[in-house]
């Protein structure tokens, strides 16, 4: 007697890191951020249908552990995300992800997949539609402050969406820098190292600060910030953890995903609750402007929003089912008769006898 076999609804295909690095090297970095972006722009666009909740965060002394659920009403989805500046000393990421898209209807997940490479990537895909609404015209060059895991991704999002051509990169650890200077060899950009933030910032139509530390950081002074720019700040994303000076903020007008999730973790975490900031999703529709004058100061103030990784999921749900890149893991019980599922066991464990 042989071992009863997963039944067909048991199995929910999987995408490991591995598969995921297919998926990219397929799809080729760039293409995949053009790709992402577009799907992120059509679930701002249609915003209102989502149900939002500012993410639900788990603070310890070193980091933060994050849920971050969304539904549309037909699918559902949410990403298990941390953040933990110090990782690095132990050889591990500052941030690491997997999530999962589920069936409103019946309640059962569809897809569960790696999201570490898939955030920095959302991320990436992000900013870089953000600014495409937001940065001053012909700009071209940016730079980049913090030159960590999710930098290279900035960087090529920024090319391939908004036609950066020069990065400025900065970091206060040498070795990130060249390891980025190493990594956009050969991609189409100019990588300028740079030893300060000041020398970084030179003649940049954009800045990026994309540092991680559990702190109110100042990464940027308020004399470090011309006017005309666009500000896109990723690194300032949960409570007392800020990059970018107060008085900054007040010269900028902000942009911000899901007000009540960015009023806890954004840069305007120092403003008072009612500074007025403007929501996305309503430049996306038109509802309300984006750049209104050369002169004008943007900032995108992110953190990340829930909705971003249900596009992504979304993507990688399709893209996924026209490739091998998966595995179908044995997740969800599905014994013969629904409602036996104790049944189930007995029936296995005669077969484990059998054998
Ligand atoms: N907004 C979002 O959607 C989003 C998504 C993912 C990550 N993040 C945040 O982005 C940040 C970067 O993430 P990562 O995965 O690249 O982290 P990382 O630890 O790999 O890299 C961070 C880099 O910042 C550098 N740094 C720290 N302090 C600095 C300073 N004062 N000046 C210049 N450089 C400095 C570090 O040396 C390091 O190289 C984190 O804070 C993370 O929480 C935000």
């Amino acid at each position: 007697m042989s071992l009863p076999k997963p039944g067909p609804m048991s199995l929910v295909p999987f995408v490991s890191v591995e598969g995921m690095m297919q998926l990219i090297l397929q799809q080729g970095v760039e293409g995949m951020l053009v790709d992402l972006a577009a799907y992120i722009e059509d679930d701002f666009r249609r915003w209102e249908q989502f149900d939002k909740t500012p993410r639900i965060a788990a603070h310890s002394p070193e980091g933060v552990i994050e849920l971050m659920p969304t539904s549309d009403g037909r699918s559902y989805g949410f990403k298990y995300v941390n953040g933990h500046p110090k990782n690095f000393q132990s050889g591990r990421q500052t941030v690491t992800a997997f999530g999962v898209l589920s069936d409103v209807d019946t309640g059962y997940p569809v897809l569960i997949t790696e999201m570490t490479l898939l955030t920095a990537l959302r991320t990436a895909a992000t900013s870089a539609l953000v600014a495409k609404y937001l940065m001053p015209k012909g700009a071209r060059t940016m730079a980049m402050i913090g030159n960590g895991a999710q930098s290279e991704f900035q960087c090529l999002a920024f090319k391939a969406i908004c036609g950066i051509d020069t990065i400025r990169l900065y970091d206060i650890d040498p070795n990130a820098t060249q390891k980025a200077v190493h990594n956009l060899q050969g991609k189409g950009l100019t990588v300028v190292a740079c030893k300060t933030g000041e020398e970084a910032i030179e003649g940049a139509d954009i800045i990026t600060t994309c540092t991680a530390d559990k702190q109110f950081a100042t990464i940027l002074t308020d004399n470090m910030v011309g006017s005309g720019v666009h500000i896109n700040a990723i690194g300032g994303d949960c409570p007392g953890k800020t990059e970018l000076h107060r008085d900054i903020l007040t010269r900028s007008d902000i942009f911000v995903e899901f007000p009540p999730q960015t009023r806890i973790e954004g840069e305007i975490q120092q403003l008072p609750e009612d500074h007025p900031v403007t929501e996305f999703w309503q430049v996306v529709t038109g509802a309300t402007k984006g750049r209104t004058s050369d002169r004008q100061i943007t900032l995108f103030d992110s953190v990340g929003f829930a909705t971003e990784d249900f596009s992504a999921l979304r993507y990688i749900n399709e893209l996924v089912r026209q490739s091998d890149a998966f595995q179908k893991l044995d997740l969800l019980a599905d014994p013969d008769d629904p409602r036996d599922l104790f049944g189930m066991i007995e029936r296995y464990g005669r077969g484990m006898d059998a054998a």
